[in-house]
């Protein structure tokens, strides 16, 4: 029994809630009984009020700028720690000791190779396809290859299907990579790290040895620290929505890619970059900023505002900075950063932006890193999907796992016609 109750008052009749408490940050109001007792729904469009589940993965405080995972801060774990760690310990909860990682590791990069025949599923898109709908079509067409990992209900299956789905992203973008670039695709080299072997699948090929240089190689497995989960967003609630009606695994991620790709989530970062470089220079700001504020302008700043931070967004910070490093060790520049932080300096000391609480969020200076380490735009998200199926796969875990999960189904206010008969086509 909760300690907590909340008592909702309708035409003088009243209805009580137990309220629940999690380890930190609001509390719940448990309303799964008001339908029951009250014949009335809830009315959120966009959930902007709503907690949709019960998670220890990943908390954020908007109004502080705060992100952690399983309890650590996105800060420290981009900092010390690695992908393959991180990742470690959002599936199972804790930081791995060596043997741990060394072991995980291992496995994930055992599983890195794809069959071969769905290499001919590239062949069917044109070359200048957009990466983010090969990658929809190809993980939604691995259910078709690895039958023997699609029983969710076997915990065997859920584990083998996760680590299958973590260490063939970075080959399924790589490929996607090359084939828009009608290179041949390079196979995966396991001495090499995660994210070693990522940049050599991409950048590599056949006819000459690929060095991975490790400022960049850092750079780039910080980023996917960055992007590996973020609580109930778009895409991670579009997964466990399609988990929740036990849908196979990779079907499940294949709907997150495609919620992930909308401009508005992780489609923001190429957005960004094509924002950056329209504006050109830090002169035409103002002009665009104007835009960004006008009403009856579709226009918005790209890699800015939040739904949960009313705050920096702590990635940003991070990647911000890696921008820097990236440009030091790859001895570059450009000169679209200036424009960035510009831009950024101008935003965060106008009243329309300031009143919003509208800050850069993590698609702002990814871009500007990326396309310096070489990968075009229209790869900025299939990297962010590449990521973020870490989370993905954690969180569509925790809900499998959880012997209470319903399939989602929410209901609606509806506004359309009252029943009416059927009218002959004669008599219209
Ligand atoms: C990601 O949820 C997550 O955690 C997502 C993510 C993750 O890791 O999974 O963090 C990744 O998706 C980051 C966000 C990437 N998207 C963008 O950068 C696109 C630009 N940003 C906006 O479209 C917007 O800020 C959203 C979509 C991110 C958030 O939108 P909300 O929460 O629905 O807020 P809103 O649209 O209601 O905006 C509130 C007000 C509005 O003005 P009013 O109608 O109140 O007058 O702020 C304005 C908006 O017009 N506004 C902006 C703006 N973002 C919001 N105005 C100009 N430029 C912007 N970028």
């Amino acid at each position: 029994m909760a300690d907590k109750q909340a008592t909702l008052t309708v035409d003088g009749k009243s209805y009580d809630f137990p309220v629940l408490e999690g380890s930190v940050g609001p509390d719940v109001i448990d309303i799964r009984k008001l339908y029951g007792q009250s014949h009335m729904f809830t009315y959120d469009p966009g959930f902007t009020s709503t907690g949709s589940c019960e998670s220890s993965l990943t908390y954020i405080d908007g109004e502080e700028g705060v992100l952690l995972h399983r309890g650590y801060p996105i800060g420290q774990l981009a900092e010390h720690s690695s992908f393959m760690e991180t990742a470690y310990l959002l599936l199972n909860g804790e930081l791995p000791n060596q043997g741990e990682l060394d072991t995980f590791t291992r496995t994930i990069s055992r599983h890195t190779m794809l069959h071969e025949q769905l290499a001919t599923f590239y062949r069917g898109f044109r070359r200048d396809a957009h990466p983010m709908a090969i990658m929809c079509g190809v993980v939604g067409a691995l259910s078709a290859f690895y039958h023997d990992s699609t029983d969710i209900a076997d915990p065997e299956h859920r584990k083998i299907s996760s680590h299958r789905l973590i260490a063939k992203m970075p080959t399924i973008a790589a490929m996607a990579y090359k084939y828009s670039v009608g290179q041949p695709f390079v196979y995966p080299d396991n001495t090499l790290s995660y994210t070693g072997n990522f940049l050599r699948m991409t950048f590599g090929v056949p006819a000459e040895e690929y060095e991975v240089i490790p400022a960049v190689e850092k750079a780039m497995d910080r980023i996917f620290i960055l992007h590996a989960d973020h609580e109930q967003n778009a895409s991670t609630s579009t997964v466990r929505l399609a988990g929740s009606s036990g849908a196979n695994p990779f079907a499940c991620i294949a709907a997150g890619i495609a919620c992930l790709w909308g401009p508005a989530h992780g489609g923001a970062n190429e957005a960004a970059l094509n924002m950056l470089q329209e504006i050109g220079t830090p002169d035409r700001i103002p002009h665009f900023i104007e835009r960004a504020k006008d009403k009856n302008d579709p226009f918005r700043l790209m890699g800015f505002g939040h739904r949960v931070y009313k705050n920096y967004d702590p990635r940003a910070t991070v990647m911000q900075k890696t921008v820097r490093e990236v440009f030091d060790a790859l001895k570059v520049t450009d000169p679209i950063f200036e424009t960035a932080l510009r831009l950024e300096e101008l935003a965060l000391h106008d009243d329309y932006f300031v009143e919003k609480k509208l800050f850069p969020n993590v698609d702002f200076y990814s871009g500007i890193i990326l396309s310096a380490i070489g990968f075009p735009t229209t790869m900025f998200t299939a990297l962010f999907a590449l990521a973020r199926t870490v989370g993905w796969v954690a969180q569509w875990n925790e809900m499998i796992s959880d012997p209470g999960q319903k399939i989602g189904r929410p209901r609606q206010l509806y506004t359309g016609p009252t029943q009416r008969d059927y009218v002959p086509v004669a008599k219209r």
